[in-house]
């Protein structure tokens, strides 16, 4: 059995960054102001774009705008989008400056926690891997540093800034200071499509790609104890941090340095592969790549399960495309319309997968197999999440 998480929110597990009075004061300050700009503030840019660009724009040219593109270069001349823009920007620098203080002070005392006797896991770190180009360009979601910078020996910085800025930026929607919803949807989703392959078994593998610190590999692995559960990401702190965080939450978890374009693993190995969130931070190429090489290394029968953003491109008006162009220029995620228009049921059909379904799972917490929540209807933001599956 794994330990349960402790209910203290300044220290929810050892290796979670504590915070001083101040630095939680000011945590929760930059928690509150996202919450008052995306419900304040963000939500009168709909109007500003359907009541007064749009109509100026169809007015002055006698047509409607061709694309949501010119619409959102008229939007960026008024002076509430600025502001929105700025506040949003504004408020993610504070989420990552807030969080780096509390790390830094206490970057040494992470490290030695890290350094844990008699795992029941692992960490493999290559020091010659390659970052891929679309993760190095640019600092994702404005995170100083990206997932791979590295801060000395034995280092567990990134690690501690993404874990502690989670609990901010989520808000307490995506499993508190486990973040650990996303990892339950998953295993939700596999007991409402193949609840007849178990998967607690000695002999059974799972993989999670793109794990990051492990929010969503822990959830998965609590439903099969028995199996051997690997992760995969590309920056060494963030790995030593995720292994660190599962040893002493009493998970054997084995971390590893990889690219999931092209991974060391066996070929016909591993039961499950999963990722959450990971392919709208890749590029059009990657992904044909990844479809493969999971179904390279999945066993025949194994279970392949991408969960993803809800939001479909189709299903976005013209205010919903402009604040997901904000995400690529000013949030730095330059995949991010390559996602939302890519096809991922035919990307994984193109892999060779079978019984490939496409879909909205509805969030939980707990996932209970017979439960269902599988469906075609997107029933909003964090209520619910993207996946697509298949079987190799
Ligand atoms: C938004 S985070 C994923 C969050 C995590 N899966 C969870 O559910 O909590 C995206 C992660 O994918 C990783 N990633 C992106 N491309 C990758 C690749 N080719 N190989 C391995 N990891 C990758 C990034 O480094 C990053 O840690």
């Amino acid at each position: 059995m794994s330990a349960t998480p402790s209910n203290n929110p300044l220290k929810p597990h050892p290796m979670m960054p504590g915070l001083t009075h101040d630095e939680m004061s000011e945590q929760m300050f930059v928690a509150d102001f996202k919450a008052f700009i995306g419900s304040d503030i963000e939500p009168s840019q709909r109007d500003v774009v359907n009541n007064k660009v749009l109509p100026e724009m169809t007015a002055r040219t006698g047509a409607k705008p061709a694309s949501h593109i010119e619409v959102g270069k008229e939007l960026a001349k008024e002076g509430s989008y600025q502001n929105w823009a700025l506040l949003t920007r504004t408020a993610q620098e504070m989420m990552w400056d807030s969080a780096g203080t509390c790390v830094d002070r206490q970057l040494e005392d992470l490290k030695s926690l890290a350094d844990v006797k008699a795992p029941k896991g692992s960490l493999t770190v290559d020091p010659n891997f390659e970052v891929p180009r679309y993760i190095d360009a640019v600092d994702i979601h404005c995170m100083p540093g990206n997932y791979h910078a590295v801060v000395g020996e034995n280092d567990v910085r990134q690690g501690a800034l993404f874990d502690r800025a989670a609990a901010i930026y989520h808000m307490g929607r995506n499993g508190g200071f486990m973040n650990d919803i996303r990892g339950h949807t998953v295993m939700a989703h596999y007991f409402a499509r193949f609840s007849d392959k178990t998967l607690n078994r000695k002999d059974a593998r799972i993989l999670d790609i793109g794990c990051t610190v492990g929010h969503s590999t822990l959830a998965v692995a609590s439903y099969a104890p028995l199996a051997e559960t690997h992760a995969i990401d590309v920056g060494e702190g963030l790995l030593r941090y995720a292994y660190a965080r599962a040893e002493h939450l009493g998970y054997g978890i084995h971390f590893s340095q990889q690219n999931a374009e092209q991974t060391n693993f066996p070929d016909n190995h591993f039961d499950l592969v999963f990722s959450s969130a990971v392919l709208h931070e890749t590029s059009r190429k990657a992904l044909p790549r990844i479809m493969a090489e999971c179904r390279r290394i999945l066993k025949p029968g194994g279970v392949l399960i991408h969960l993803e953003v809800p939001a479909k491109y189709e299903s976005l008006d013209t205010w919903g495309r402009i604040r997901g162009d904000y995400e690529i220029s000013y949030n730095n995620e330059p995949f991010w319309r390559g996602a939302l228009t890519s096809d991922f049921g035919e990307l994984v059909r193109a892999a060779g997968f079978k019984d490939v379904q496409t879909g909205y799972q509805d969030a939980v917490n707990k996932a209970v197999p017979g439960a269902g929540g599988f469906g075609d209807v997107h029933k909003g933001v964090h209520r619910c999440w993207f996946m697509v599956s298949g079987v190799k």
